[in-house]
């Protein structure tokens, strides 16, 4: 992050961790803007996530995202709650870390799959690749960018938002 950045507070972790839902109260707990990448890819193709996977592939969800992340960097300092694949393209991990300081919410794939089931926004729950393997796959890339982690299991969304507010306060981002 260098002086110019935003510092935006950025949380990313597999789908169902709670990213939506953390990010809605850490948002109203610190009066910043809430932001959303997968609203903003929505706005922005003016078709549902479903609908441009269908259409475009998961790379062309991928670009559109990117472009979104990209935008970032001028936009006043949020709360910004990125889909689960955000980490997937390496410049988006740089761009992320540049971007503010990042909070994992950690959540396995069984628990992720028990709180958002069956989902049209989450074409990749029903891929030729399990939840599991997925995680697997992303775990690492998560880990590496993380400036906060946070351990989801078992944790209602008030306690999990009261842990990374604690967290981010001792590092005194906010
Ligand atoms: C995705 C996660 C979704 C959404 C899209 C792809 C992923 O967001 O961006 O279905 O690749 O993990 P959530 O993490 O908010 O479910």
């Amino acid at each position: 992050m260098d002086s110019t950045s935003p510092a935006h507070i950025i949380l990313i972790g597999f789908m169902g961790s709670g990213k939506s839902s953390v990010a809605r109260m850490l948002a109203a707990k610190t009066g910043l803007r809430l932001l959303e990448t997968d609203e903003l890819v929505v706005h922005e193709a003016g078709c549902c996530v479903a609908d441009i996977f269908a259409k475009e592939g998961e790379d062309g969800f991928r670009s559109r995202e990117r472009a979104v992340l990209k935008a970032l960097s001028s936009q006043e300092q949020s709360v910004v709650s990125c889909g689960g694949g955000v980490v997937v393209r390496a410049q988006n991990r740089s761009l992320l870390a540049e971007l503010g300081t990042i909070v994992y919410l950690e959540v396995s794939a069984e628990e992720s799959l028990a709180r958002v089931g069956q989902d049209d926004n989450r074409p990749l729950l029903r891929g030729s690749i399990t939840p599991h393997q997925l995680l697997e796959q992303r775990r690492g890339w998560y880990e590496e960018i993380a400036d906060i982690r946070v351990d989801t299991s078992a944790k209602g969304v008030a306690q999990v938002a009261d842990e990374v507010y604690q967290r981010l306060s001792e590092l005194k981002v906010i």
